[in-house]
């Protein structure tokens, strides 16, 4: 059976993709910031070199948008050289890795889905700091995928989804209707890594849900599956102001590996309800 380590298993992505993985039969070796640091290079090449995976899943991150804004230096060595880190173990050992990037890697300006041949050019710390981890890659590494995905919400984390809910109850509720992108359910993304392992062609890939959207819109939506009367009002970025500037656009093209984003929320929002009943 294929052994596959990943980095950050209990972060909000990780605890949705490693039950996915090993559903579809892989070995799955958790690894989290205190059996595996990947900033301490010695630590994260012992249990490489302990364990023997034969492909590792990259999740970890400092995730952070707006404190990474302040807190560069984490984020850069969390991002970047544990990345790096990570990247001159797998070429050592001729081990694929596959990292989880983001669509914070571009600067918003185009009109048009962002392919995986457009250039990066982040205008934010976190978008900065991962890209770093994506050069780190394709600077060290020949097997490699490098998975940007988007605006991602998952049973195990604080996420939008849960935000908008926890809000539902306020007077009026401003959310931002000028940042178009696209929302991602945990288990979308984590059944787009299983397709793409499947298939063994290494290189840059979009794992997004399709289709796009506002916050404005995503909160609609959510209020409207949930069947919820919100007092809703659109806003600009500009009456929301945030330490990290976040594109305006960030649309991806996905090539169809996940299916339209308001059927992942449909499916999240099910699966909420099944939890907490
Ligand atoms: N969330 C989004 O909207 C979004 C959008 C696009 C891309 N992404 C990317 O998707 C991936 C997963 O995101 P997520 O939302 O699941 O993140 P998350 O919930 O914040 O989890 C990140 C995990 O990283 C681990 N970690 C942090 N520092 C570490 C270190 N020095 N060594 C080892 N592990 C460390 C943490 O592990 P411990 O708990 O053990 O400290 C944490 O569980 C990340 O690469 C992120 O950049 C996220």
């Amino acid at each position: 059976m294929t052994k596959i380590l990943v980095t950050g298993a209990n972060g909000m992505l990780g605890k949705d993709l490693c039950p996915i993985l090993e559903q579809n039969n892989y070995t799955v070796i958790k690894t989290n910031s205190q059996i595996m640091d990947i900033t301490d290079f010695e630590m994260t090449n012992k249990v490489i070199s302990d364990q023997k995976p034969d492909i590792i899943i990259h999740c970890a991150a400092y995730t952070n948008v707006d404190k990474a804004q302040e807190d560069f230096e984490t984020a850069k060595q969390i991002n970047s050289t544990g990345t790096e880190n990570l990247a001159q173990i797998c070429s050592t050992k001729d081990i694929p890795i596959l990292y989880i990037s983001t669509d914070y890697v571009f600067d918003g300006t185009k009109q048009t889905p962002y392919t995986p041949d457009d250039e990066p050019n982040p205008i934010n710390n976190y978008g900065l700091t991962k890209y770093y981890g994506e050069q780190a890659i394709q600077k060290f590494c020949k097997k490699y995928y490098i998975i940007r995905t988007s605006w991602l919400y998952g049973i195990h984390g604080k996420n939008f989804v849960e935000t908008m809910l926890s809000l539902a109850a306020k007077p009026e509720l401003k959310v931002v209707n000028d940042q178009i992108g696209c929302p991602t359910w945990t288990v979308d993304l984590s059944n787009g890594i299983i397709k793409l392992l499947k298939n063994e062609i290494y290189g840059i890939f979009h794992i997004c849900s399709s289709g796009e959207t506002t916050w404005y819109g995503f909160a609609k939506e959510i209020f409207n599956q949930c069947k919820l009367e919100v007092n809703l009002k659109p806003c600009t970025t500009e009456e929301f102001p945030r330490p990290a500037k976040r594109p305006k656009y960030s649309v991806m093209d996905n090539a169809n590996i996940c299916g339209d984003w308001k059927n992942g929320l449909q499916n999240y929002l099910k699966l909420r309800e099944r939890t907490q009943n």
